[in-house]
């Protein structure tokens, strides 16, 4: 007769492969129940954005396939974001599972516009999605998505003094484009307070409930990554460049500080990487080739995606219309899809640190 044991046994063969360990051991196997040869339990994934959910599962199926005894298995696949950063360490957005900085080492090279398209590639996998545009020099958000910024309502919850944010598709977004008078108008700040505004949007606004909340920070060093940095604990930065040289090389400067701050890089997409001819289906690499690659060698960091040069991509922040939202299975909202995925997946590894660092910490060391 199998049992209980036997199953878990089995189970803790396989392994899930961006965390390397087995997902019994991970905690992923609920609620499971045998009787008589019946087979239930929950398989609970790390994000419902992981790109190998569909492996996982098909290697539980076949694992169970393959013990003697089992006569049916009902299967309940969910999935529950890690938590990417101590929320212990964060007295004011514990509801904040993860916190995605997105950073570039200089303007120009697409990063609002992959922030905002990967915020919403995260949200259509069933992710609960915030996009804080903290680029308070240049906000673009509310442009990008047709938010129309000073007419934007952003409710005040007064019992609780904080901001509420408003929504767009799902996910919820917060600009200093919302309430700046006139376009730049934030230009005039300086250091102190422009801190402050950060820290607000922050820690003063209601994100309730979030797995992942994604930071537009404006480009190269300076106050507002470091106020980010020094506010709260986040998961990780994304970089985001283009093949050029010059995109990589001042990207890299970027990278060294965050690096100085002990902010984890969670890797790098490559933005305007190659255009797609429609009429030869050749990829032209108009700006180079490389640049991402050559950060991630040198960083020691992974190349999470390439997005192409689209005018659907272009005309879709122009107009304030993303491309994930008009042309949800173009390649450009694939290639979106496929980097919101594995900076999901990077996010879920930077949890098990977080939760290994955590229990270092508690488990006393025997010598
Ligand atoms: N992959 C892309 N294909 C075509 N145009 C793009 C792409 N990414 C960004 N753009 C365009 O490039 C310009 C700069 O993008 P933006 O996101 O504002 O850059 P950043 O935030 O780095 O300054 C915008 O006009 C945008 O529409
Ligand atoms: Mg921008």
């Amino acid at each position: 007769m199998v049992g209980v044991d036997d199953v878990i046994n089995k189970l803790s063969t396989v392994i899930d492969p961006d965390l390397n360990k087995d997902i019994v051991s991970m905690g992923m196997i609920k609620d499971l129940d045998l009787n008589s040869g019946n087979l239930k339990f929950t398989l609970e994934l790390t994000t419902p954005a992981c790109p190998f959910n569909e492996q996982i599962e098909e290697d539980v199926r076949k694992a169970i396939d393959e013990l003697d005894g089992i006569n049916n298995l009902d299967l309940n696949v969910t999935a529950k974001v890690m938590e990417g950063r101590s929320l212990d360490a964060d007295e004011f957005m514990k509801g904040v599972k993860n916190i995605v900085a997105v950073a570039s080492g200089k303007g120009g090279v697409g990063k609002s516009t992959v922030a905002l398209n990967l915020a919403l590639a995260l949200s259509k996998t069933g992710a609960k999605v915030g996009l804080l545009d903290a680029d308070i020099y240049g906000p673009s958000i509310p442009l990008m998505l047709g938010m129309k910024g000073t007419e934007m309502d952003v409710a005040m919850d007064q019992e609780k003094r904080k901001l509420v944010p408003p929504e767009y598709e799902g996910i919820k977004v917060v600009s200093f484009g919302f309430f700046a008078e006139q376009e730049h108008q934030a230009a005039i700040y300086r250091g102190p307070i422009i801190s402050g505004i950060v820290k607000q949007f922050l820690v003063d606004t209601l994100w309730t409930d979030l797995d992942y909340l994604i930071v537009d920070l404006p480009p190269g060093t300076g106050d507002i990554p470091l106020t980010l940095a020094q506010t709260i604990p986040i998961t990780g930065i994304l970089v985001v460049t283009t093949p050029q040289e010059v995109a990589s090389s001042v990207a890299s400067k970027a990278i060294g500080m965050f690096d100085k701050l002990n902010v984890p890089m969670l890797g790098v997409v490559e933005n305007m990487s190659y255009f797609e001819c429609s009429k030869c289906n050749e990829k032209h690499h108009i700006f180079g080739k490389g640049g991402a690659e050559e950060i991630s060698e040198k960083h020691n960091m992974p190349l999470l995606g390439a997005i192409p040069l689209n005018s659907g991509i272009m005309e879709g922040s122009e107009l304030g219309k993303p491309v994930m939202i008009t042309q949800p299975d173009s390649p450009s909202a694939e290639a979106f899809t496929v980097a919101a995925k594995n900076i999901a997946a990077q996010c879920s590894i930077q949890a098990r640190k977080v939760q290994e660092e955590m229990q270092a910490e508690t488990t006393p060391t025997t010598s």
